[in-house]
């Protein structure tokens, strides 16, 4: 990842993005409310960018088996306290992880 999207991201402001404020938590909504619809019952979800594990945490709340990579270790340590979720540094590109997966949550982590 890029050093200049890597020290943006360092400055923590991803833990709070979709918990605070209006648009944060217009998107995190509309979010579940989409996702919900997709991911059937108690399924293996992997969250490829999931940062700190906003969807990730509800997602394993929900009875599903999550994991999340994410290419800042900072966030990644967040995400793998939570219950039920693990989770690993990785890029998006090549990812550290073996499937089957039943969904695959790809939002926001493109940089390079
Ligand atoms: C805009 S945040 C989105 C977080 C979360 N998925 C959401 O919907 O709010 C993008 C996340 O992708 C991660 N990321 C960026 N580029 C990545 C890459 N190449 N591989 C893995 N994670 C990456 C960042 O560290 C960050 O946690």
């Amino acid at each position: 990842m890029d050093q200049e999207i890597r020290e943006f991201y360092a400055q923590g402001y991803e833990d709070e993005r979709l918990r605070v404020g209006g648009n944060g938590r217009l998107e995190f909504l509309r979010t579940q409310e989409v996702v919900r619809r997709f991911v059937g019952e108690r399924g293996r979800v992997l969250d490829v960018g999931g940062a700190t594990g906003v969807h990730a945490g509800w997602l394993a709340r929900d009875g599903h088996d999550v994991v999340v990579v994410d290419a800042m270790p900072s966030h990644v340590e967040v995400a793998d306290a939570l219950p039920g979720v693990s989770a690993v540094v990785g890029d998006a590109r090549d990812l550290p992880v073996d499937g089957p997966f039943d969904v695959v949550l790809l939002f926001g982590p493109l940089a390079v």
